[in-house]
């Protein structure tokens, strides 16, 4: 197998993040801010550092804020500029893809993972892509894609970062089985959605992030139904699995699943304490609220 450059990458927001209402009934998830980003402008950062040039967004109804959260506003701009708020006003348009670099599209229905990939595949077209969900926020430096595009650089094929995880947590959320391995990955022996706890074949999770071959598209144009009842990707996965490489990466840094309550809480408390402005400050009050509230027993 050829090993193109990975160029673009996709961004499926179409989720309806069920876990998180009545804050999502009309706000994205995706938006939901941690400090002061929301996670889908974490992941386009991440992407970006990884060298992405094209970023395709797979929205669905109530999404349309998305789009313009990657646009310019030029009243905001014209009043930042007349109070010399340069700073603010470079820190806003760096933050957006360049002019003809984004792509949206729809999906209908929320089907499942695997469907808003699918929904990608005209623009993706005939070569590998990076897949993003943006509601599992990695804090690593250098970003998780970065260093999967390294392992990518070396094994080729399809790359998915994969993290360890308290075997109480598998059934989850996608597991790998580990094969033979190098420091720039291991071979992917099988994958499996949402085990039933004890039938995992590991403890190895998959973190959200995915460098995939085009071929994918041929498997999710399938349709088939699987765990939930959703077209799961982890099934297209196992499937391409017969005909390609798979390679696990385990990255260095830490993930938080944003789409549960505790993950996305933590997350503003891990990324307010790696933030130089205000990691002082925030861990005062912090050390406040801890020392006021007991910890729970049992
Ligand atoms: P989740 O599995 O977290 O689903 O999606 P969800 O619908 O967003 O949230 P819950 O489980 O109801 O709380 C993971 C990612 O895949 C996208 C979501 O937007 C999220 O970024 N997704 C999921 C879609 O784009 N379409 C779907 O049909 C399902």
């Amino acid at each position: 197998m050829k090993n193109t450059k990975v160029r673009t990458a996709v961004f499926p927001v179409a989720g309806l993040g069920t876990r998180f209402l009545p804050a999502t009934k009309a706000m994205p998830k995706e938006m939901l801010p941690v400090v002061d980003r929301p996670l889908i402008q974490y992941a386009v950062d991440e992407a970006r550092e990884a060298g992405i040039e094209h970023f395709v967004f797979v929205t669905g109804r109530n999404k349309a804020v998305i789009e313009d959260h990657f646009d310019r506003q030029f009243e905001l701009e014209a009043h930042l500029a007349e109070r010399n708020k340069s700073a603010e006003l470079d820190a806003l348009r760096a933050d957006l893809p360049k002019p003809g670099q984004s792509s949206f599209t729809r999906q209908q229905e929320p089907l499942g993972l695997g469907n808003a990939v699918w929904c990608a595949r005209d623009i993706v077209g005939n070569a590998p892509f990076a897949l993003l969900l943006p509601d599992m926020l990695i804090l690593a430096r250098p970003g998780a894609l970065t260093q999967m595009i390294k392992a990518y650089e070396q094994n080729a094929g399809n790359v998915v970062a994969v993290e360890q995880v308290d075997p109480a947590e598998v059934s989850a959320y996608g597991v790998v089985g580990r094969g033979a391995g190098d420091n720039s990955g291991f071979a992917i022996t099988e994958m499996v959605e949402k085990p039933p706890v004890g039938s995992a074949p590991s403890n190895l999770i998959i973190s959200g992030r995915y460098i995939l071959q085009p071929e994918i598209f041929d498997l999710l144009g399938q349709h088939t139904r699987g765990a939930g009842g959703e077209i799961q990707l982890t099934d297209a996965m196992q499937k391409l699995m017969e005909s390609q490489k798979f390679t696990g990466v385990e990255f260095v840094g830490r993930t938080f699943d944003c789409g549960s309550k505790v993950g996305f809480l933590t997350a503003n408390v891990a990324y307010a304490l790696d933030r130089p402005d205000i990691a002082e400050d925030f861990m005062a009050e912090l050390q406040k609220l801890t020392g006021a509230i007991p910890a729970k027993s049992g």
